[in-house]
């Protein structure tokens, strides 16, 4: 398989990018390829605006999805987000790797998603969810947090992973991925914020980047996420309620 993983972080040497790594190397190890997406490192601009395209449809006022939609038509896709898009065609599985920013992603991963998601080329009105462009394909979120594990959970001090992942995980099925159960690595605090003993926290983070080397090989089988798709809506996009099964 080929596997495309996508890092938000702005350090090199932080756990997040040790994390990418050992994910590559586990995989590579087992023949897999792998190519990373260090979105700081190359400069990724992850705002979406006028100055992105050359070739407008409109000159004078500046509408995301009309412009993503002739640049697509017209092949004129921005360079970058051109190869991006075909990275992520080649790969098997997609792995997202960020630290939990504010109960969410990095910004730079939000505007990754605004930008590199075509319109018209990657989604349209009936090439969405489970008739999305990437079906066939996995994406898998790696995330890391600050809060230790046990702060989170329903109704818990640091947020329930269900609720604060919905939004990239509902929009990766919105593009037809296979989604995976999320990985977090928590409770890691470096420079001085550590609430546990260094030493402590050095080896319960080596243990994790093991776990992870691990069960990111294991990624193929694992089962994925259930999400509703087009048999389970009416024609307004509201759930079908079917009837009780006579028993
Ligand atoms: C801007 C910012 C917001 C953060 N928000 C949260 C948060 O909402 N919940 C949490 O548990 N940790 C939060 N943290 C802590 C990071 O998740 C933590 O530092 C990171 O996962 C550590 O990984 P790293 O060493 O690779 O940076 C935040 C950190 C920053 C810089």
């Amino acid at each position: 398989m080929h596997v495309r993983i996508v890092q938000a972080h702005p350090d090199p040497a932080s756990f997040n990018a040790a994390m990418s790594r050992a994910a590559a190397d586990a995989l590579g190890g087992l023949g897999h390829t792998v190519s990373v997406q260090d979105l700081y490192a190359s400069r990724f601009d992850p705002v979406e605006k006028a100055e992105h395209y050359g070739n407008r449809l409109d000159a004078r006022s500046f509408a995301p999805l009309a412009e993503q939609r002739h640049a697509w038509q017209t092949g004129a896709v921005p360079a970058q987000i051109g190869a991006e898009i075909a990275e992520l065609e080649r790969a098997d599985l997609l792995i997202l790797q960020f630290p939990l920013w504010w109960h969410g992603p990095p910004a730079i991963l939000k505007g990754w998603f605004d930008r590199v998601f075509v319109n018209s080329g990657l989604y349209t009105s009936r090439m969405r969810y489970d008739t999305g462009y990437f079906r066939e394909r996995r994406a898998m979120v790696s995330v890391t947090t600050g809060a230790p594990e046990s702060a989170f959970g329903a109704g818990a001090r640091g947020g329930n992973f269900e609720t604060m992942l919905w939004p990239i995980h509902y929009s990766l099925h919105y593009l037809g991925f296979e989604v995976l159960p999320p990985f977090q690595v928590c409770g890691v605090q470096g420079h001085g914020y550590a609430y546990e003993d260094q030493g402590m926290q050095e080896q319960r983070l080596r243990a994790a980047l093991g776990d992870w080397a691990g069960h990111v090989t294991r990624a193929p089988e694992l089962p994925t996420l259930p999400f509703p798709g087009w048999d389970d809506w009416d024609a307004d996009g509201q759930p079908i309620r079917r009837a009780e099964p006579i028993p």
